[in-house]
């Protein structure tokens, strides 16, 4: 019997503590004038055991398309069912569109499930990407007329977090991933995982200092490659990290960027089906086909080059160049099994914050709003924590404090609880 009471006062108070308001989240927003929709990604933790089609809709994605973003191998029988580990990481590569003069994805949908509630699909299913007061915003009052109890299988509109930068970051191109900090993490050990430097995220984020709290959401410039297609190609645009794989042209070509190089490397996708010619015209080279002939003036290399999706048909290039060195055989990032346990790098501590990297320029660029009322894990112990200050002129920052009353009552409760139970 005593062991009972004990384990049911903490799965109480964890329900609890999942539900209260966090103190003072931020989130990186970039302000944007036109109607175009750029590339992006949002950092996604496995909140339970999903299949792939599963993470897939969560995200109003193509599930080849998530897989290879996250150079998971689609050969793979029955790859779309393979269930995925609880607390995964994965990155989701969702469209960034430009909504009332701010960056942000409204292409994501959810259709709600018995016991959902907006902190529980803000919280949980969402793993703090989106705030319940954010979902509520976003939907129209008939669907959430009492938000407390959703009617099962509403189609919820989720927004989510995304910036583009112009897809470059120092110049160089970039895709920027929105991540949702934890409570372990710190700001060095966010740039060495992610191969910038805390200068680089203080500037991009807005950041006055190097304090980042559980529940922040950064956004993380991703080296990539860039495509050079003309503005009338469908995939025009096209970005593509370092490390990953993307999938265009109606799931006919997959291009890759990285390990060696920053040029975006295309060929025919492993999956292609019915397809229009992907060979170069005037050749009999296919798309990303490289031929080398060493001359007294250099390498001779002819390339078929993919050069976007136009009008339904797949545009390629031949271009042929006089360079010192002939080039090696391509590289492609390394294509995982998909994964059925987690990786041992999940459970190893971020590295320790260094005192490094010199105060920030002011960046012109970006500004940071509190994520209003977003609702996971456990508040900081000892309540509201001074805010990161200083911002550039650009920022509009205001903390939604955690309320004392509530923290009180917790502390009575918690109190209370506890003195019952021994
Ligand atoms: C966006 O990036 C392109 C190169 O990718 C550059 O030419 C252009 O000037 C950039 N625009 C802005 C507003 O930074
Ligand atoms: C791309 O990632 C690889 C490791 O996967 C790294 O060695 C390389 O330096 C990265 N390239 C760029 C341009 O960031
Ligand atoms: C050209 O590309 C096709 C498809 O990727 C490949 O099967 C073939 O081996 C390549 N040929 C040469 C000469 O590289
Ligand atoms: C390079 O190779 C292409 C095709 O193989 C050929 O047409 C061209 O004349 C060559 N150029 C030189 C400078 O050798
Ligand atoms: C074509 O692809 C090759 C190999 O990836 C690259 O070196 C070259 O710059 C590309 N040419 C153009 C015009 O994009
Ligand atoms: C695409 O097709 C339309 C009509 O089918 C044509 O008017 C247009 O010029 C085409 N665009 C390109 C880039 O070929």
């Amino acid at each position: 019997m005593p062991p009972l009471l004990p384990t049911a006062t903490l799965l109480f108070l964890l329900t609890l503590g999942a539900f209260l308001p966090r103190a003072a989240s931020k989130s990186t927003i970039e302000p944007c004038s036109n109607s175009d929709t750029c590339s992006s990604l949002v950092g996604y933790t496995l909140y339970t055991d999903l299949k792939v089609s599963e993470v897939a809709s969560l995200f109003s994605v193509d599930p080849i398309s998530l897989l290879l973003t996250n150079a998971i191998d689609i050969s793979y029988p029955d790859v779309e069912n393979h269930i995925l580990p609880s607390q995964l990481f994965l990155k989701i590569p969702i469209p960034c569109s430009c909504v009332d003069g701010i960056r942000k994805s409204n292409s994501v949908s959810y259709k709600t499930r018995p016991s959902d509630t907006l902190s529980s699909i803000s919280s949980a299913v969402y793993g703090g990407l989106v705030s319940a007061d954010q979902i509520k915003e976003a939907n129209s009052k008939a669907e959430l007329s009492d938000p407390s109890v959703i009617a099962v299988g509403t189609q919820l509109n989720i927004p989510l977090p995304c910036t583009c930068f112009n897809n470059t970051d120092n110049n160089l191109p970039a895709v920027y991933m929105s991540y949702v900090v934890k409570d372990v993490d710190t700001l060095a050990g966010i740039a060495a995982r992610y191969v910038t430097t805390v200068s680089d995220l203080m500037n991009v984020n807005a950041l006055g200092s190097a304090e980042i709290k559980d529940g922040d959401i950064l956004a993380i410039p991703l080296s990539a490659c860039a495509s050079n297609f003309p503005t009338y190609a469908k995939d025009y645009g096209l970005v593509v990290p370092n490390g990953s794989y993307a999938i265009t042209a109606s799931h006919c070509v997959q291009c890759s960027c990285g390990p060696g190089s920053r040029n975006l490397y295309c060929m025919p996708a492993s999956l292609a089906v019915s397809c229009s010619s992907m060979q170069c015209r005037s050749s009999n080279l296919m798309l990303g086909n490289i031929t080398t002939q060493q001359t007294s003036a250099g390498c001779n290399v002819t390339s078929c080059n993919y050069s976007g999706f136009v009008n339904g048909s797949i545009a390629s290039t031949l271009s042929t160049s006089l360079q010192p060195r002939c080039p090696g055989t391509q590289q492609f990032p390394q294509l995982i099994a998909p994964p059925t346990v987690l990786p041992d790098s999940v459970f190893s501590p971020a590295p320790a914050p260094s005192e490094s990297g010199g105060i920030p320029t002011t960046n012109p660029k970006s500004s940071v709003v509190p994520s209003s009322g977003a609702v996971l894990g456990f508040p900081p112990a000892g309540g509201p924590t001074g805010s990161p200050s200083g911002s550039s002129g650009a920022g509009f920052l205001t903390d939604h404090s955690i309320s004392f009353p509530i923290m009180l009552v917790l502390g009575l409760f918690v109190k209370f609880v506890l003195s019952f139970s021994l």
